[in-house]
């Protein structure tokens, strides 16, 4: 069987990375936030339970060219869909489109809608049932340029970057996939200390401490409904799972006391022991071994003029301090951090939702 998965677009070596430690496959990317894989069953459940740089864990039924949506419809007319819906559940298929087309979304998904009915009729006698709002099974298509794939979507309507911790919510939280993800791009090793000296509700040093302890995703894992997979493995998988305990030294300060108090209420919710404190990141010592942050841009909050002063006295109080090993800085405003801050070792673009930022690295 084939998986893919979506990521954040620029993360995917993450994404690779995890998939690997997770269920012992190679995977490679296919293009910007897309991931391809070979899986059996179990992997799929296992990566909706524990992956945390994923966004979508899909099974790849067709992925092929075409010439037109009477093509699109003709080749995912040939799948058999009654592997993965039942003829009681509902399905919605949800489409995405890039590229010059002479058509859009909506017929990509109409069409391969008709597509999955007529060949469910074929194989069972049963019409499925259409649920555009809360469908029991999603159906993916994406078309791009001249090549599109089909997948059932294992992991549902909600994607796995909604944890379910969050209570509080800061003004410009971070996606915790993202979060993860810098954690891991710092090679943050569990018996170093870490911080992030700006962290706003907590996100990043709790997603630390929830990869360091492996607490599962707190998502419904979808898939135990289709008529494919038999989930009893999983299910005692899951039973038998127990989190590893750690006393780790992972920390989170912030100069606002309401975003403390809120990131105390989430670190609560995801069930990690994070310590968290009020200090200026620009005076604070940054006597630690990883630091993780996820500054102020002027964008979303703050006035670019006060963030550029911001910048310029953060970055100088981490030259000051050259205790750390590792320090992994997201910003949208990359050219003014490394104006105080230097080259970085490395950099990785990345859009947060439809704002281009940067992943920069130091060591
Ligand atoms: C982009 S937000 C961080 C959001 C966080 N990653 C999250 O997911 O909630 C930037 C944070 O920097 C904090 N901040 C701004 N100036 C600061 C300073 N001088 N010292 C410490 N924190 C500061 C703000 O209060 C805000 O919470």
């Amino acid at each position: 069987m084939k998986g893919v998965a979506t990521t954040t677009q620029g993360l995917e070596e993450v994404t690779i990375e995890e998939i690997r430690e997770l269920t012992g496959k190679s995977a490679e990317r296919v293009h910007l936030g897309l991931v391809k894989f070979e899986c059996e069953e179990f992997d799929l459940f296992k990566l909706n339970f524990l992956g945390r740089s994923l966004h979508r864990v899909i099974v790849l039924l067709l992925e092929e060219h075409f010439s037109g949506l009477n093509d699109i419809y003709r080749k995912t007319r040939e799948v058999d869909f009654s592997k993965y819906i039942k003829a009681e559940h509902s399905f919605a298929v949800r489409a995405k489109r890039c590229g010059i087309h002479d058509f859009t979304s909506v017929d990509v998904a109409a069409t391969v809608g008709q597509a999955v009915i007529d060949s469910y009729m074929e194989a069972t006698g049963r019409r499925l049932k259409v649920n555009l709002e809360e469908p029991d099974i999603i159906v993916r298509v994406e078309v791009r340029d001249d090549n599109f794939w089909v997948g059932i979507d294992t992991t549902g309507e909600e994607s796995l970057a909604k944890r379910g911790y969050r209570s509080f919510k800061h003004p410009a939280s971070l996606k915790p996939t993202i979060a993860y993800s810098l954690v891991r791009l710092s090679g943050w090793q569990f018996n170093e200390s870490l911080i992030d000296p700006v962290c706003g509700s907590g996100t990043i040093p709790i997603e630390a401490a929830r990869y360091a302890c492996g607490i599962p995703n707190m998502k419904e894992v979808k898939l135990y409904s289709m008529p494919l997979f038999n989930s009893e493995p999983f299910q005692e998988f899951r039973c038998k799972y127990k989190p590893t305990k750690r006393k780790l030294r992972v920390f989170g300060s912030d100069i606002n006391e309401r975003y403390l108090r809120g990131a105390e209420e989430n670190a609560k919710l995801a069930g990690v022991d994070v310590t968290f404190f009020k200090a200026d990141a620009c005076e604070l010592p940054l006597d630690y071994d990883v630091i993780v942050a996820n500054p102020p841009y002027g964008i979303r909050m703050g006035s670019p003029r006060k963030v550029e002063k911001f910048y310029e006295r953060f970055a100088a109080n981490i030259r000051r301090h050259d205790a750390w090993r590792s320090a992994v800085i997201i910003t949208a405003r990359p050219s003014t951090l490394v104006k105080y801050m230097g080259e970085p070792e490395r950099e990785i673009n990345i859009l947060f939702g439809d704002l281009p930022a940067k992943v920069l690295m130091y060591s």
